[in-house]
């Protein structure tokens, strides 16, 4: 691949990176998938661990509620655990973590296993059982990993929901979920402050009331309320002999139910996107191993939260199921300043460093003189996700911090996807700003209204048409949602809600959403849920949220709202609406603009017209409004 020459602005790779590489050329796998797409998986799949084979790679007699691997039993915990406390690995380092206050911890493979084992003993005794949901509310710390893989051991289901949602989101996934036990910490160190993380579920198990237990961890230490009967503190629990019986892991189906993770879609709710042990595990390991080529040695670093889909597949499965070692910090990236990322690079040897296109923007703003003074030098990979990378912002990347050694590996995915599906190599020419090819023997296409492809560099929508392992099996208690969602439209097809261009290399540019989803930041936020929250506010009568683009965060919330009769418009008022929206979704769905209105936009059929209000907030033609009601 290194020899073609390609259009436009190119990056080859250095001979050091292809010397290095796990995948030394991709033309192996794309033949070998071509030749047999099912038998390629099965390869991979026979380098984890399953306690029976299946007998079947692709299951497509229901679709599109595919199913992997089906007839096998494996478990996802066992894969990322005891198959390496059985070697070597044993005393390897699974995991460094350094909190925001500088308290740091290890914990080798042999040691995170144990603690997995106690904790999984735990929720059996709270009567958890293979299936049952259990909600998971922490910061950054090593119990947020220990609670999800002692949850997969069992069987459970984990729901992790990210610490940086409030009380209204925390309530409407514990109710969605039916969780019987909680798992939440007291609290977490965020830009020096403790986020109070126990009092907004206290608030939040006002209004949803399905949980019976809740363990409380303990990272802050300040003084919090414990319901007697329902609250207990995990490092009591951690005492009792029943933590330390022997845990037999649970043999999961393939297709077993591994976790539940909620996301914006169109319209209403989130939805609780439903990942299983098999597939998920061999498309994680998979591409963890050959896109951000972690090797034995290697310790890695994602930056994102474990609360979002990021989190769950390249902080916690992928690097585990691959026996590197996992870092992790827990606070704020310019705490308590800009180098904070880039002294612990250094300190710690960092070799892959897998973070998002705003992070990278938001360091860039203070220059360069904060990455150079570090020693960056064991850098191997620099990995990009959550929205599209702008060129700029990829070429500070590859110099400031990869030194211009590193390639740049800009991963496309969902948390539908379950692994990443668009993504260079480490050996593949690079164009900042294209994630480059779809994974080996994945057919995307980028299609027009009709499903019809449209030509080189013309943007339409962007569809895959082949059946991947880690694919979303369904949307956990509302399967039709699933089947109207993204196998509607485009029959046969999946529909990701993104539009894009393919080159005449056939290098895709992802531009970004189509749909009511805006991405914050990386962060995913649903225009429905800021405004439904904004109507749980008592002065407002209507809000219409839009994301408009910000130079940092990539889009910022902009809201119109109309005020209930006789209220008028303040300073004041706003800052109240912005604090509430703050306390219900969460800090990262504060709008950056609030407008007063007296109508909004609708169709005759009462639809809020977006691209109206978007053109008006940015001071553009709103171009056909003829379908507009008045
Ligand atoms: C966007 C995050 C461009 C895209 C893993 C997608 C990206 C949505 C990229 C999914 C990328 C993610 N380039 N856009 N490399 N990665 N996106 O579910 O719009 O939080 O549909 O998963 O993020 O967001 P989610």
């Amino acid at each position: 691949m290194g020899q073609i020459e390609l259009t436009g602005d190119v990056y080859y790779p250095s001979p050091e990176t292809i010397a290095n590489a796990n995948l030394k050329d991709r033309s192996e796998f794309d033949k070998r998938a071509e030749q047999d797409y099912e038998g390629f998986w099965a390869d991979f799949a026979n380098e984890l661990d399953w306690f029976q084979k299946w007998d079947k790679v692709i299951d497509d007699s229901e679709k599109p509620f595919y199913k992997w691997f089906t007839g096998g039993r494996t478990n996802i915990s066992y894969n990322c655990l005891d198959r390496h406390v059985k070697t070597y690995r044993r005393n390897k380092l699974a995991l460094i973590w350094e909190g925001e206050d500088g308290e740091h911890r290890t914990m080798s493979y042999f040691r995170l296993h144990n603690d997995v084992c106690r904790f999984a003993n735990l929720l059996k005794s709270m009567a958890v059982k293979k299936g049952d949901r259990v909600t998971i509310y922490m910061g950054r710390t090593p119990e947020i990993i220990i609670a999800m893989l002692a949850c997969a051991r069992i069987g459970a289901v984990h729901s992790v929901v990210y610490g940086g949602f409030s009380v209204e989101s925390l309530t409407e996934r514990i109710e969605d979920s039916q969780s019987r036990v909680l798992i939440v910490a007291d609290g977490a160190y965020q830009r020096g402050k403790i986020v109070k993380l126990k009092d907004i579920a206290d608030e939040a198990l006002q209004r949803a009331g399905t949980v019976e237990h809740v363990i409380v961890v303990k990272r802050t230490g300040q003084d919090v309320y414990m319901e007697p009967g329902r609250d207990m503190w995990y490092h009591e629990l951690n005492k009792l002999p029943i933590a330390n019986q022997p845990c037999v892991v649970e043999e999961t189906s393939s297709e077993d139910p591994l976790f539940i993770l909620y996301t914006s879609g169109t319209t209403g709710k989130p939805k609780a996107i439903l990942h299983t042990h098999g597939g998920y595990m061999v498309g994680t390991y998979v591409t963890t191993k050959y896109y951000l080529d972690v090797q034995d040695a290697d310790r890695i670093w994602c930056t994102a939260d474990p609360g979002w889909i990021t989190g769950h597949s390249y902080i916690v499965y992928g690097p585990l199921l691959n026996g590197a070692t996992i870092f992790m910090y827990e606070g704020a990236p310019y705490h308590p300043y800009p180098n904070r990322w880039w002294q612990m690079i250094e300190k710690y040897g960092i070799n892959i460093l897998y973070t998002a296109p705003t992070a990278i923007r938001g360091f860039m703003r203070f220059g360069d003189s904060w990455a150079n003074r570090h020693d960056l030098s064991s850098l191997r990979i620099l990995g990009s996700v959550g929205e599209p990378i702008n060129p700029e912002a990829w070429k500070w990347y590859h110099r400031v911090i990869g030194r211009e050694r590193c390639p740049v590996i800009d991963t496309w995915w969902q948390t539908e996807t379950g692994m990443h599906m668009i993504s260079p190599f480490p050996t593949m020419p690079l164009k900042p700003g294209s994630g480059s090819l779809p994974f080996p023997g994945v057919k995307m296409e980028v299609v027009d209204e009709q499903g019809n492809p449209v030509k080189a560099n013309e943007e339409g929508y962007l569809i895959i048409k082949t059946p991947w392992p880690a694919m979303v099996r369904t949307i956990f208690n509302d399967p039709q949602r699933m089947v109207d969602q993204y196998w509607t439209k485009y029959p046969g097809a999946y529909m990701t809600g993104d539009s894009a261009k393919i080159d005449e290399d056939g290098y895709i540019w992802v531009i970004g959403r189509v749909d009511d989803v805006i991405k914050v930041s990386g962060y995913r936020l649903g225009t429905a849920e800021i405004e439904s929250a904004f109507v749980s506010h008592h002065a407002v009568a209507e809000a219409a949220a839009i994301g408009v683009p910000h130079e940092i965060k990539g889009n910022a919330i902009y809201a119109y709202i109309i005020l209930k009769q006789n209220l008028q418009p303040s300073d004041e008022l706003i800052e109240e609406l912005r604090k509430h929206i703050a306390h219900e979704v969460g800090p990262i769905a504060k709008p950056e603009h609030i407008e007063f209105v007296d109508k909004l936009p609708k169709t005759r059929s009462g639809k809020i017209m977006r691209r109206v209000l978007k053109a008006q907030a940015m001071g553009e033609d709103p171009g056909n409004i003829s379908t507009l009601e008045e």
